[in-house]
């Protein structure tokens, strides 16, 4: 990203060219593993791409806060004692929410001129929001001397998102934008938060995020109505295992007493959650021993569950994905992040890229009359000051 022009772009925007922004950035993610399981208590073993959001801001006198992106056309100006209420539809209330944060957490606030600009593409399940929302959680730590850990961030941030935006979304998104290193995945237990980085550095092999290009209409009330099956499908078990979360059932366990749920959905959105942590746990030791082939067919069976159990794939994740798995040299392919659309990630050999580009965008098309982009990842660090 050419950040003198983001400058250049934030004076024209907002004036008064003596006085310099500081500059942040967040990148967005790609789930490697783990889909839909970290607001169940589970294992999600996501990694923070090259690809972000870039926020240049800058301290006001006054209690304004002005909002500009380089990528949408809406703007906005917003008085701080008015900054409580989300705006109808717009991206603002990302960095909105986590204004309010800082507010319900009695961190003195003031007036802010920002310019967003991103490379992440919208709404394709690659966590524009969160890194939008960290971005912005981190800048206001530092220019407010908040003295706020990262973790608070990642919650607060998280926290915006469900109350603000109205999405109840785990914390996957926005801890991976948060602690993501490069060159490592991060095993993290939604649950109990632990976590640590996995090295994942594929030699002879690309990490490769294919763009449906399909726009995830209906997407945040089709995952607000998982959430709500999942927590019925606890309500079903929490007798016999005391528990409050799926991700606390081992699949053994699960296995024996499944049919304890009555109905036949609920059942699968539990096998799928309960599945699912198991492979987590299977692909970081494939990734201890360098067992790449292992990793992948994981990979794949994560798709076939979130396919057939979780029900949020649909034709054009299903076709992308079916056509990866016809190319010899692609070790694994799954969609990821929300589903109902966005994107799926591939572990591809090096020499099968150039196929791989070709005949998978070409069958795509045919299929779904949908052009599909490719995105060569590149495992990058956590948000940070430019
Ligand atoms: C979205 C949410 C995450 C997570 C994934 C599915 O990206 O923001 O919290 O639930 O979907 O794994």
């Amino acid at each position: 990203m050419n950040i003198e022009k983001l400058r250049q772009q934030f004076f024209i925007l907002f004036d008064e060219p003596e006085q310099l922004p500081e500059v942040y950035f967040a990148p967005g993610r790609v789930n490697l593993i783990g889909e839909h399981t970290d607001y169940n208590g589970g294992f999600v073993l996501p990694c923070a791409l090259q690809l972000g959001t870039w926020l240049l801001i800058r301290k006001r006198k006054d209690h304004l806060l002005r909002f500009a992106s380089g990528n949408q056309e809406f703007r906005a100006d917003i008085l701080l004692e008015k900054a409580n209420q989300p705006i109808a539809k717009s991206w603002v209330n990302y960095p909105l929410g986590v204004f309010d944060q800082f507010r319900q957490h009695q961190i003195p606030l003031q007036g802010f001129d920002m310019y967003f600009s991103g490379d992440i593409p919208n709404g394709a399940g690659l966590s524009s929001s969160a890194s939008i929302e960290m971005v912005t959680a981190f800048a206001l730590n530092d220019l407010l001397g908040a003295g706020l850990e990262m973790i608070d961030l990642v919650k607060w941030s998280q926290r915006a998102e469900n109350e603000f935006v109205g999405v109840n979304c785990g914390i996957m998104d926005q801890f991976a934008v948060g602690m993501g290193e490069k060159d490592h995945a991060i095993f993290l237990n939604c649950l109990s938060l632990e976590h640590r980085p996995v090295p994942f550095k594929l030699d002879g092999y690309r990490l490769i995020v294919a763009n449906t290009n399909k726009v995830r209409g209906l997407a945040d009330s089709k995952y607000n109505e998982r959430v709500a099956e999942c927590q019925l499908a606890v309500t079903y078990l929490s007798d016999q295992f005391g528990v409050h979360k799926l991700g606390q059932i081992s699949f053994m366990q699960f296995f024996k007493i499944q049919d304890i749920i009555p109905d036949e959905v609920i059942r699968k959105r539990a096998r799928h959650v309960i599945s699912e942590d198991q492979r987590v746990l299977n692909a970081i030791s494939a990734l201890s021993k360098y067992d790449i082939m292992q990793f992948g067919a994981l990979m794949n069976a994560s798709h076939e569950s979130l396919r057939d159990n979780y029900e949020v794939t649909g034709p054009e994740l299903d076709t992308l994905v079916e056509e990866a798995w016809k190319i010899n040299g692609v070790i694994g392919a799954r969609m990821t992040g929300a589903g109902f659309g966005g994107c799926t990630v591939n572990i591809v050999r090096e020499d099968a890229v150039d196929r791989f580009l070709n005949e998978v965008g070409a069958a795509y098309f045919a299929r779904t009359k949908l052009v599909p982009e490719f995105y060569m990842a590149q495992v990058s660090g956590g948000v940070r000051k430019h």
